[in-house]
């Protein structure tokens, strides 16, 4: 568990251009070349390598530039300037390397990224399925219609201190809320850029897993698209050749126990191209090229519960429990932090409000100084419920 996030590091990741990801694929002076995209077809065809994670998922090994991303027309367009890169080669955590999740103890081959494998009609099926959204265009304790059911209990920033973000993370516990077939609960982080955004974090979604287990997720909205993971064009461009996004975290929070499990996501811009990369455990897993998105900045972020269900009642969100202020029993997001328009983190992320649509089922409360002090931390959120509603 690497929870260390400190600035001198997150200097270095920013900065990080001296050190490029080299144990990831050849590309010449790391430029790629236009004629390398392939259809959306291609990717669906049983060629690549299969290999299975140490729950026995299975992934396929897709060659790098395979990845649908490499589908979407702006790739086709420009040339794309990847300087893959980790923070530092000084800043080696023993997380580093995934390779434990799998049952080859290493994951792909070099050139390669394990994708999980969709059909075109899973894809059109979960196209029209619960997608997820911030909880600004919703309001307190809306009457809802039944079905299609969507909230939320969360924390984020406040309107009227509107910013310009160049990144975000959390540190998140890892809970197991239960969730029917037709629903989806999530602990994630939503990042808003103009009418775009991107969740990251963890989610239980039967629907997308084909289980109720809880598994890393991301999602994306660019302009008409959007999807889960490296499902369509516009999504993730992954770069590590052993990490499974949409593997299953964990294991779970006990409730009242004072050892957890937590993961840490982040979101980060970079500062040279504008790329968004995505950071688990302090270590870079891919990126969004910049040009996906019509604004450069994030404008609202905000951290919690997302709930979704296509019937009544709703599921659970967190550990199933309405918030007691206590993190060992309670669903948590702790040490929240933001970077401005320099790129300058603030560790405190006071300029925060607390929103949940519908009290009945869910709650949240922002804590702020370390209360427990077997818990330190600076900003926590706690949240949850039982749902039902
Ligand atoms: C991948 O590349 C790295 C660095 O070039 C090398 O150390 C490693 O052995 C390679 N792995 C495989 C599976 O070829
Ligand atoms: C993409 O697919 C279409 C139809 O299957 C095919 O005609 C075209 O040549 C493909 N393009 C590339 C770049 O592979
Ligand atoms: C809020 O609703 C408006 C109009 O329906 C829509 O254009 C906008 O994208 C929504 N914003 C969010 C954050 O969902
Ligand atoms: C945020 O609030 C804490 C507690 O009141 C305070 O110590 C800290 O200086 C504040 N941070 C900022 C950046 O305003
Ligand atoms: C959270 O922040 C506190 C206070 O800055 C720090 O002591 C602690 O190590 C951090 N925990 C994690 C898991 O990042």
């Amino acid at each position: 568990m690497n929870m260390k996030l400190d600035s001198v590091k997150m200097i270095l990741i920013l900065l990080g251009y001296i050190v490029y990801f080299g144990n990831m694929v050849n590309v010449n002076n790391h430029f790629v070349d236009a004629e390398r995209v392939e259809n959306f077809s291609d990717f669906e065809k049983p060629q690549a390598k299969i290999i299975k994670t140490t729950h026995g998922d299975t992934y396929e090994c897709v060659d790098f530039y395979k990845q649908p991303a490499f589908d979407h027309p702006s790739m086709k367009k420009h040339l794309f300037n990847y300087k893959l890169r980790r923070a530092s080669s000084s800043k080696r955590t023993s997380n580093e390397n995934f390779g434990f999740l799998w049952e080859n103890g290493i994951g792909c081959p070099n050139g390669t990224v394990p994708i999980n494998i969709v059909t075109k009609d899973e894809f059109l099926r979960l196209s029209s399925f619960s997608k997820p959204r911030g909880s600004w265009n919703s309001s307190n304790n809306q009457i809802n219609v039944g079905n299609d059911q969507h909230h939320f209990a969360v924390s984020r920033t406040k309107e009227r201190k509107r910013k310009r973000y160049t990144g975000a993370t959390m540190v998140v516990s890892i809970n197991d809320p239960k969730v029917k077939y037709g629903q989806t609960s999530s602990s994630r982080m939503h990042v808003q850029f103009g009418d775009d955004f991107i969740q990251i974090g963890w989610i239980v979604n039967p629907k997308l897993y084909h289980d109720s287990k809880t598994r890393s997720f991301v999602y994306t909205k660019a302009g008409d698209n959007q999807c889960y993971n490296q499902m369509c064009s516009i999504g993730i461009i992954s770069v590590r050749s052993d990490f499974p996004l949409g593997s299953i975290l964990g294991p779970p929070c006990v409730r009242g126990s004072k050892t957890g499990s937590y993961d840490t996501f982040g979101l980060l811009k970079d500062k040279i191209n504008g790329n968004w990369w995505l950071e688990f455990k302090g270590v870079e897993i891919g990126f969004w090229p910049a040009i996906r998105f019509q604004h450069s900045y994030a404008i609202k972020i905000e951290w919690g519960g997302e709930v979704y269900s296509a019937f009544m009642p709703s599921p659970q969100m967190g550990n199933g429990h309405f918030p007691d202020k206590h993190p060992a029993f309670d669903a948590i997001i702790f040490n929240i932090t933001t970077f401005d328009e320099n790129y300058i983190i603030d560790k405190w992320v006071n300029n925060t409000e607390i929103f949940r649509d519908n009290y009945h089922g869910y709650n949240v409360i922002n804590g702020r100084y370390g209360v427990y002090s077997y818990f330190p931390s600076k900003h926590i959120i706690y949240f949850g419920g039982p749902g039902n509603i």
